[in-house]
């Protein structure tokens, strides 16, 4: 058996999608998405801000987990603009992103930052869903590696074994995201999984084994398949290529049946 029991497949819509749009997306894709079993797949969205209150209704959540693309490390007080851990309890939310590449690239979010938020979301019994991954610039020197253990190793300070049971890694190469990235191949895409489980080993013990870590970066249908079927990689994180229900759906469906042949391959 494979070490995870699910797959995890997601999209974070960015800034894209007004509350009724977002509305109509979740319910399509909840349409589209309601026969498959969900022992085996961990599907969920992470719209924009003002969507949430309405995308928490506008799918079950046992089968369409939201959540936020960021939060505030702190619970209230003085921070214009930042959105608490307790505003998004109070509209049920499951999973809280931390890190995206847009956040530390166009908003100079520290590894610090990204670890109070880290903290605050597990503190709050969410999922956090810590976002890493190399620059090109530290991929041509080299150091790709080194970047990745340093974005977890600060970002994951003083967290136990036991509150990483509700931590989930995105490795999303800052390269390969968006209109004018390039997808890593799958190799690449393995390697690095390896490396950050590794890593997540030396700081969580076995433990850090059953943590999903899953890539993200120009995941379309076309790659989708090839991206699962390798040894480390647990799940995809996609954004243009999931913003419409029906082709989110069919590349779903795509991966499925590649799971179950890796799981196979990978049975003792
Ligand atoms: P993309 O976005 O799939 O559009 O490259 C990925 C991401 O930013 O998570």
């Amino acid at each position: 058996m494979a070490r995870l029991a699910k797959v995890y497949l997601g999209t974070n819509t960015k800034m894209n999608k007004t509350i009724r749009e977002t509305q109509a997306f979740l319910q399509a894709l909840d349409a589209a998405t309601a026969d498959l079993d969900r022992a085996a797949l961990e599907l969920f969205v992470i719209p924009a801000y003002t969507a949430l209150y309405h995308a928490r209704s506008a799918a079950p959540r046992e089968r369409i987990k939201i959540g936020a693309q960021n939060m505030c490390w702190e619970e209230q007080g003085q921070y214009t603009g930042e959105i608490s851990p307790l505003m998004l309890a109070e509209i049920g939310i499951d999973v809280v992103m931390i890190g995206h590449s847009e956040r530390r690239h166009i908003f100079d979010e520290t590894d610090a930052q990204e670890n109070w938020k880290v903290l605050a979301a597990l503190r709050h019994d969410f999922t956090a869903l810590l976002c890493i991954g190399e620059t090109l610039a530290q991929k041509e020197s080299g150091i790709a590696d080194e970047m990745l253990r340093t974005q977890l190793i600060l970002g994951l300070q003083n967290v136990t074994a036991d509150m990483a049971q509700k931590l989930w890694i995105a490795y999303e190469p800052v390269w390969a995201i968006g209109e004018n990235g390039t997808p890593a191949s799958e190799a690449y895409a393995d390697a690095k999984h390896a490396v950050i489980k590794q890593c997540l080993r030396e700081l969580f013990g076995a433990a850090g084994l059953d943590i999903p870590v899953l890539y993200g970066g120009s995941v379309k249908p076309e790659n989708a398949v090839a991206l699962i079927s390798q040894t480390n990689i647990d799940g995809l994180f996609i954004g243009r290529s999931a913003w419409e229900a029906a082709r989110f759906n069919q590349l779903i469906r795509t991966v499925l049946p590649a799971l179950k042949l890796k799981r196979s391959r990978m049975e003792p």
